[in-house]
């Protein structure tokens, strides 16, 4: 179903102390904000936690997982299962483009990792995007994301978050304009169709937020050096809701 979705990716930093800080005050800071699903990406090692600090009954904050292994258990040392989180993380982020390039994780991979979610109720955020920039390179995103969907159930389609995310604009402060990431927005739901939810990563602040979510084509982002910063991360939850219209 479609809906605004912030989540933050934290990747690898902090510690436990800071984790437990910036989840409160987000938490707290969100409260009364209405028509949001905020979603905190921790390092693994802070989910369970952190699911103390979140709670079990709150609709709108949920916890991600950076990442499962596609196997549910088993010999496979240093890696963490979707049937060891499922409890208490609703999402899971998949293929981030730093995994496929640090990690060497190709489309294959995505895919598994997506069943693997899938089978775990689990709902997994794909990111796909172009390495560089063209005048084309939009329409990449959606071509890597039907290689990664190979072996993916149509009927699960639902089920999935995708990002766009052109890595060109990961951490660099120079975000693709809302124009060029709603064309490729509109290729990206030609393959998943019009249910699932898309939303936009790359160098989101609290400034340029609302120029994606306003946007009928983006449902969200997925922020990862904003939402390190508690403050910087409630505004960017503020403005998506107040730029946003699902009616
Ligand atoms: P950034 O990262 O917001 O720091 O550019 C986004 C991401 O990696 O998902």
């Amino acid at each position: 179903m479609r809906r605004l979705i912030i989540a933050g990716n934290w990747k690898m930093n902090g510690d436990l102390a800071d984790a437990e800080v910036l989840t409160t005050m987000v938490k707290n800071g969100v409260a009364n904000l209405s028509g949001l699903e905020m979603v905190i990406c921790p390092p693994s090692l802070f989910l369970f936690p952190l699911s103390e600090i979140i709670g079990k009954n709150l609709k709108h904050i949920s916890l991600g997982s950076q990442n499962i292994y596609h196997e549910d258990k088993g010999a496979f040392t240093g890696e963490i299962s979707g049937a060891m989180i499922k409890k208490i993380c609703r999402y899971t982020i998949i293929g981030h483009s730093e995994r496929r390039e640090y990690f060497g994780e190709d489309s294959e991979d995505v895919s598994d990792k997506t069943k693997a979610a899938i089978r775990n109720k689990i709902i997994p955020i794909i990111c796909v995007g172009e390495k560089k920039k063209t005048a084309e390179s939009y329409k990449d995103a959606a071509k890597e994301l039907k290689r990664d969907l190979k072996g993916v159930d149509k009927s699960d389609y639902a089920k999935l978050v995708v990002s766009y995310e052109p890595v060109w604009a990961i951490g660099t402060g120079r975000a693709a304009t809302p124009e060029y990431a709603a064309k490729a927005i509109t290729l990206i739901r030609e393959v998943v169709g019009l249910k699932t939810p898309v939303l936009y990563g790359g160098s989101v602040d609290a400034e340029n937020i609302a120029g994606f979510t306003r946007r009928a084509e983006i449902d969200g982002a997925l922020v990862g050096g904003a939402s390190l910063k508690a403050k910087e991360f409630i505004k960017i939850c503020e403005n998506a809701v107040k730029s946003k219209s699902f009616a």
